[in-house]
């Protein structure tokens, strides 16, 4: 049996003969010629298109000195007897040749190519099915021509960037200057459940909602991956944007590999996770000089696999739950029965709700957590904690715009996204009808649609919240929407 190897051979200076100008050598030359113009054709007759291709033409009859000086043959007469001479001649002459149809006959066989740029594709079957070969090769050439293989160099391809950001525990203030900067900059954020709308709103990019509460359509960890990429690979730039830090329990990690699989660059923006924004706006240090010197971050998810490290303060996540299951676990690693504990909700939010007792007197009591919540115990758990900084701050719940000018130190001023455009969507407009106001202390109304439409999800106000309103007209609206 024959075998054939496929190489490329070099043939910059190297003359090669064509003998026989009918269709199947047009058919030959064609491919030969995207390589080499150092191409001479032999024969009495030559077809009109190969004579307009401007190739050295002998019209003759084939002769054997016709060889001298040729690198390589193709025997492309119509005349068998003819071919199989050719063949014996070049074979004294020590040229290698290839007769048309003729694996038998022939030195070396032309695969079916695909010639685009520098690039080329050979499709060889040894000879034995050319039919199949250039089936193979059509739907190769197909592909490339819809772009499949190839990219244009003045074209490079387009993909995006992706920024991974943590965005603090809720107070939209603790964001970093980098994530501002980035989030100003990003085609589309995807953001969490945990990502306030207050921060969200403030930029202009695209945005796509992708938390996983369970009373709502949600994404699955999987589905936000192939989101991400999918903008990334329309080479958007992508802001990812995640509530607290993205590798404390936020599965940044398996956003990067879904990245890394596809090639997409990336960065990480650390964010201040919610053990930070508790300990600081409850006063509970994590660590203190003498009473606590290590620190140990866990979850309380799942309940089977809850773990108690060997640190003197612990931080519990995800915990809303899952207290009892965490304070046993921590019970049985035989921690006192005295050390203190704090459930802190919604940290650094308005609403941030603490409650506090000691291990045993947690145990035994039944406590209404909502989350998100977060469990810290430790002897460095002090009594300033249910009078801390952040509470004595008065709420204020911002009905239009800040013309006062409400101070910080002084206020929390509490958004109210009112103006709902098809652009607001299903979490902003929850997180609308969410505003808890057994917390709020105040409401400034500046807006009129900011007041109807305050009306359609509130309908009445507690008495001890007091009401200011920026001039008269907005006044008597407050009054005539709420019957005061
Ligand atoms: C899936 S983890 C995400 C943690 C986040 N990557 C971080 O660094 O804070 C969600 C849990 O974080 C905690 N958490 C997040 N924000 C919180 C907040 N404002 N107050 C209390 N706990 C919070 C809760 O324990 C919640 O169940």
């Amino acid at each position: 049996m024959k075998s054939f190897l496929p190489l490329n051979v070099r043939i910059d200076n190297k003359k090669i003969l064509f003998i026989g100008g009918g269709k199947i050598a047009l058919h030959k030359i064609k491919t030969v010629a995207q390589y080499t113009r150092n191409i001479s054709i032999v024969s009495p007759e030559i077809q009109d298109e190969l004579h307009q291709m401007g190739f050295t033409e002998i019209f003759k009859e084939y002769e054997t000195s016709d060889l001298e000086g040729f690198f390589l043959v193709y025997a492309c007469t119509n005349n068998i007897e003819v071919n199989r001479r050719i063949k014996n001649d070049a074979a004294e002459y020590g040229i290698m040749v290839n007769v048309v149809d003729n694996r038998e006959l022939s030195d070396f066989i032309s695969p079916a190519v695909i010639k685009q740029d520098e690039m080329t594709i050979a499709v060889s079957s040894n000879g034995e099915n050319v039919k199949k070969s250039v089936e193979w090769r059509n739907k190769l050439k197909a592909l490339v021509q819809r772009g499949y293989f190839l990219t244009r160099r003045s074209e490079p391809e387009k993909r995006g960037f992706v920024s991974i950001i943590g965005a603090g525990p809720g107070d939209p203030e603790l964001l970093t200057i980098k994530a501002e900067r980035v989030l100003r900059e990003a085609d589309v954020i995807l953001y969490d459940d945990l990502v306030s709308s207050e921060l969200v709103d403030r930029f202009d990019a695209r945005k796509i909602y992708t938390g996983k509460r369970k009373d709502h359509h949600h994404y699955e960890q999987e589905a936000i991956n192939e989101e991400i990429v999918r903008h990334a690979l329309q080479g958007e730039k992508v802001a990812r944007l995640k509530g607290g830090d993205p590798f404390i329990f936020g599965r940044g990690g398996e956003e990067i590999e879904a990245l890394r699989q596809h090639g997409i660059r990336y960065e990480i923006i650390p964010g201040i996770t919610a053990a930070h924004g508790a300990s600081a706006y409850t006063e509970i240090p994590l660590t203190m000089r003498k009473i606590s010197s290590s620190v140990a971050f866990c979850t309380g998810h799942p309940v089977n696999k809850i773990q108690v490290p060997d640190a003197d303060t612990l931080v519990y996540y995800m915990v809303a739950s899952a207290v009892h299951d965490v304070l046993d676990a921590v019970a049985a690693k035989g921690r006192d029965e005295h050390t203190m504990v704090a459930i802190v909700q919604n940290a650094t939010r308005y609403n941030q709700k603490i409650i506090t007792g000691t291990l045993g007197e947690l145990r035994k009591s039944e406590q209404a957590v909502s989350s998100p919540a977060l469990l810290i115990l430790g002897e460095n758990i002090n009594q300033f904690i249910s009078d801390n900084w952040y509470s004595k701050k008065k709420k204020v719940l911002i009905l239009g715009e800040d013309l006062v000018g409400y101070a910080p130190d002084e206020y929390i001023k509490v958004y109210y996204p009112c103006i709902q455009s098809e652009e607001t969507d299903h979490h902003t407009l929850e997180q609308a009808g969410a505003v808890d106001l057994n917390f709020i202390d105040e409401i400034y109304v500046s807006s009129l649609a900011c007041i109807r439409n305050f009306r359609e999800l509130y309908k009445d106000i507690p008495k001890k919240i007091i009401i200011k309103t920026a001039n008269n007209y907005i006044d008597d609206e407050y009054r005539r929407l709420f019957s005061v």
